[in-house]
């Protein structure tokens, strides 16, 4: 039997302009191109593990216009287990507006919608899929008392549990550090959540040493070219990137976590799923959009360094 990943998260229609650069404060700037992709973290992970191997279903909540169905539609096509993809009537659906540069960077913002509506008593409803998870997987474009509380009801239920803390804007409530087996943050959501400059193996390091302090059990900081890094009280590993060339990074911070989710979940050792997670990531980072850009495990298998 497949082993079981279940996200609580979000699912955003992406509006793509791919522009020379990115805009600066007040500018009209011309871009190339316009395309809408699905996407939203959670959508994204849960593509991402179903690819890369999991049996995987998603709590999450759209609204009641054409991206909802498309975005519910997505997750379909991939054979993930949408009965927790709840429409909310009169809502609308999560956007992300994403501009792309000729340098492959990306600057997002999203606009919640029915991302907002995930709410602890949504989440309730599901218990089942909680209870029959191998690893849960949460971000935070969804309501934080909800994230906590999912959280929560992983470590009282025994389960792996991730948390991808993108976005950050500060540190996370003390009492989640215990309850999370898994963070694993970027550079700058590191740096969010510490407080201290992350740009670094180095400083990755450290950072990963204060959120063990404050009761994480392990921390995975990504680095995108620069790597990965690993952290657990017994041992911290840098972890080198394969060597691509970017075309449009969105969505690869959700590859990585997605993969790494999957392996883990059919249990690969720790090193392994990294590695994985990794090899996934950075194919992503070949391609154009957030779901469309991730690979399949027959991708990652048949990738030649
Ligand atoms: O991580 C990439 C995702 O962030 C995009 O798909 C967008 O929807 C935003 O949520």
């Amino acid at each position: 039997m497949q082993a079981k990943v279940v996200i609580v998260g979000s699912l955003n229609m992406d509006l793509v302009t791919r522009a020379p650069r990115l805009p600066k404060a007040g500018e009209t700037l011309a871009g190339q191109s316009f395309v809408t992709v699905p996407g939203g973290k959670g959508a994204n992970q849960a593509v991402a593990a179903a690819r890369l191997g999991a049996s995987v279903a998603m709590i999450g909540c759209v609204g009641s216009d054409a991206y909802g169905d498309e975005l519910r539609s997505a997750l379909l096509a991939e054979g993930i287990d949408c009965q927790a993809v709840t429409r909310i009537e009169g809502e609308s659906t999560g956007v992300a507006l994403i501009v792309v540069d000729d340098s492959s960077q990306n600057a997002i913002v999203i606009v919640a919608g029915g991302n907002g509506h995930v709410t602890s008593a949504v989440v309730d409803g599901f218990d089942t899929l909680l209870s029959q998870a191998d690893v849960i997987i949460c971000q935070l474009e969804i309501p934080m008392a909800t994230v906590g509380h999912v959280l929560k009801r992983g470590r009282e239920l025994g389960k792996t549990v991730i948390l991808n803390p993108a976005p950050a804007s500060g540190p996370l409530p003390a009492e989640w550090y215990g309850w999370i087996d898994y963070l694993i943050p970027n550079e700058s959501e590191a740096t969010a959540l510490t407080g201290l400059p992350v740009d670094s193996v180095g400083s990755a390091d450290a950072a990963a040493t204060a959120l063990m302090k404050a009761g994480v059990r392990k921390v995975i900081v990504t680095l995108g070219e620069q790597g990965a890094l690993f952290a657990s009280q017994a041992r911290s590993q840098h972890f080198p990137a394969p060597k691509v060339q970017p075309v449009d990074t969105t969505a690869a911070g959700d590859t990585f976590v997605g993969g790494f989710a999957a392996a883990l979940a059919e249990g690969k050792s720790e090193s392994d799923a990294i590695r994985f997670g990794q090899i996934a990531a950075a194919l992503s980072v070949t391609r154009s959009g957030a779901q469309p850009s991730i690979p399949t495990v027959v991708d990652v298998q048949s990738y030649q360094p």
